[in-house]
């Protein structure tokens, strides 16, 4: 499904990721680990082709396209989904508008009335409160709830492809088991996801098929899910 090929990344003219590779197949579940400032979140934005970051060279292939120069929204339309690290607040925007404006860019057109009945069976599935339908994107929202909605932009969107940037980061114990049990529920065969985060908590309940250790903008090691523990153990000294 994705191909990543000796991928390079500047940001600035600093180098940060170096001859990255990495290759995702469908109903694949990755997990990506590593220390602050390693890359993790500068992969996963320029998958999504984030224009601040420069790609020097390599190549990244989705499901036989090279979209390595495309445009994010091409991106979205072939099915590639990020949730944020860091999701941002836009006033002025109701949920339901991102979310219905969204839909229609990525899958196709639907009425408003067509859309709202969806939504509601989606928010069910995700245990997304109903308030938050109607409130500004993100406006307010607390750690947790941002996450949640990007979680909530999963399961409509359907993506083929998504990347999960730290979605466990400031989620309390029952939502980080609504949040768990919301992605597996999104994944299938045809599917396949990678997760960044720092814990080894969410992978108790989303079983990795692989764990890669990025350090300094490489993969360093790749194990099983039993990698995630060691390093819960050891850190990442050993890689330096
Ligand atoms: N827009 C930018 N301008 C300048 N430096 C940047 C920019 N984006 C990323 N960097 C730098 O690139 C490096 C990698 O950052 P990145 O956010 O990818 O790390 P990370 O592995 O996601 O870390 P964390 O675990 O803290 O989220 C860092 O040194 C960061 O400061
Ligand atoms: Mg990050």
């Amino acid at each position: 499904m994705l191909e990543i090929r000796d991928l390079e990344v500047s940001v600035e003219g600093k180098p940060i990721l170096k001859k990255f590779s990495l290759k995702i197949h469908s109903g694949e579940v990755h997990a990506m680990m590593g220390p602050n400032g390693a890359g993790k979140s500068t992969l996963a934005k320029v998958l999504a082709g984030h224009p601040s970051y420069e790609v020097t060279g390599g190549e990244i292939w989705f499901e036989g396209h090279n979209i390595t120069e495309m445009d994010p929204e091409e991106r979205a339309q072939l099915g590639i989904f990020l949730s944020f690290q860091y999701p941002i607040e836009i006033p002025g925007l109701t949920n339901f508008q991102f979310l219905h404006a969204s839909y229609e860019a990525c899958r196709r057109k639907i009425s408003e009335q067509d859309f709202e009945a969806l939504l509601q069976i989606k928010m069910e599935q995700v245990h997304f409160k109903p308030a938050f339908k109607m409130r500004n994107l993100n406006e307010g929202f607390s750690g947790g709830e941002k996450k949640k909605n990007e979680l909530l932009q999963m399961a409509v969107l359907e993506p083929k492809f998504t990347i999960l940037d730290e979605i466990d980061s400031g989620l309390d114990i029952d939502a980080m088991k609504d949040v768990a049990s919301g992605v597996k529920s999104l994944l299938t065969q045809e599917r396949a996801v990678l997760i960044v985060t720092h814990y080894q908590r969410l992978l108790d309940y989303i079983k990795p098929d692989f764990v890669h250790v990025v350090v300094e903008g490489q993969i360093v090691q790749t194990g099983t899910a039993e990698l995630a523990m060691q390093l819960e153990d050891q850190g990442y000294n050993v890689y330096s």
